[in-house]
């Protein structure tokens, strides 16, 4: 039999739902998967795109949901790519940004977990500062090979307690104080 869930992630990336059910799951919140690959709209703000999203992820599935929207956004390049941050990743990759950097090389993580019922829509955000590292060391996800948190000689692809300190875990510890109390 299928196990029934209160509460789903709904995106198109398996990697972004491990880790939020396993950040959940250690936070006492089972979560589901609705695999789906939700239109997301273009603009400035992670946050007008995550509202958008959780909207229409809510509209198709009639449950519960949470959906995730993140950015990487680099100082020496006045915060690039930002909200564009999927496309950069498909069209120029991780050796694109390598090539794009010379000193200036701060950076931050930010997600969007964005809840979306019935009645209540509702978002929060985590960050995370670091840097992009020189060249890719590790093997992970999208950026995870070449971005260093700050307090740390490793990428994210290199630690092995990415799940306790990501942008990621500080957005869904935010939902999760406001979920398990509402
Ligand atoms: P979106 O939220 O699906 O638009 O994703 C933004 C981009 O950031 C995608 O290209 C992801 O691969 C990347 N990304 C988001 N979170 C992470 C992460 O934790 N590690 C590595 N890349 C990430």
């Amino acid at each position: 039999m299928h196990k029934s869930f209160d509460l789903f992630f709904v995106s198109s990336n398996s990697h972004k739902y491990q880790e939020a059910k396993s950040i959940l799951d250690s936070l006492g919140i089972d979560l589901g998967f609705l695999k789906s690959n939700l239109e997301e709209i273009q603009s400035h703000s992670l946050n007008t795109i995550a509202m958008a999203k959780a909207k229409n992820a809510y509209s198709i599935f009639k449950k519960p949901i949470i959906i995730e929207d993140d950015g990487l956004f680099i100082d020496s390049v006045d915060g690039f790519p930002g909200p564009y941050s999927s496309y950069v990743f498909k069209t120029i990759g991780n050796k694109g940004i390598l090539n794009l950097l010379k000193n200036n090389r701060k950076a931050k993580f930010v997600s969007i977990i964005t809840y979306c019922d019935k009645t209540i829509l509702q978002s929060f955000e985590g960050k995370l500062n670091g840097r992009i590292s020189k060249t890719q060391k590790g093997k992970g996800w999208g950026y995870d090979p070449i971005f260093i948190p700050n307090n740390s000689k490793k990428t994210f692809a290199e630690l092995n307690n990415k799940n306790e300190l990501s942008h990621r875990y500080k957005a869904l510890r935010k939902f999760s104080k406001w979920y398990l109390h509402k």
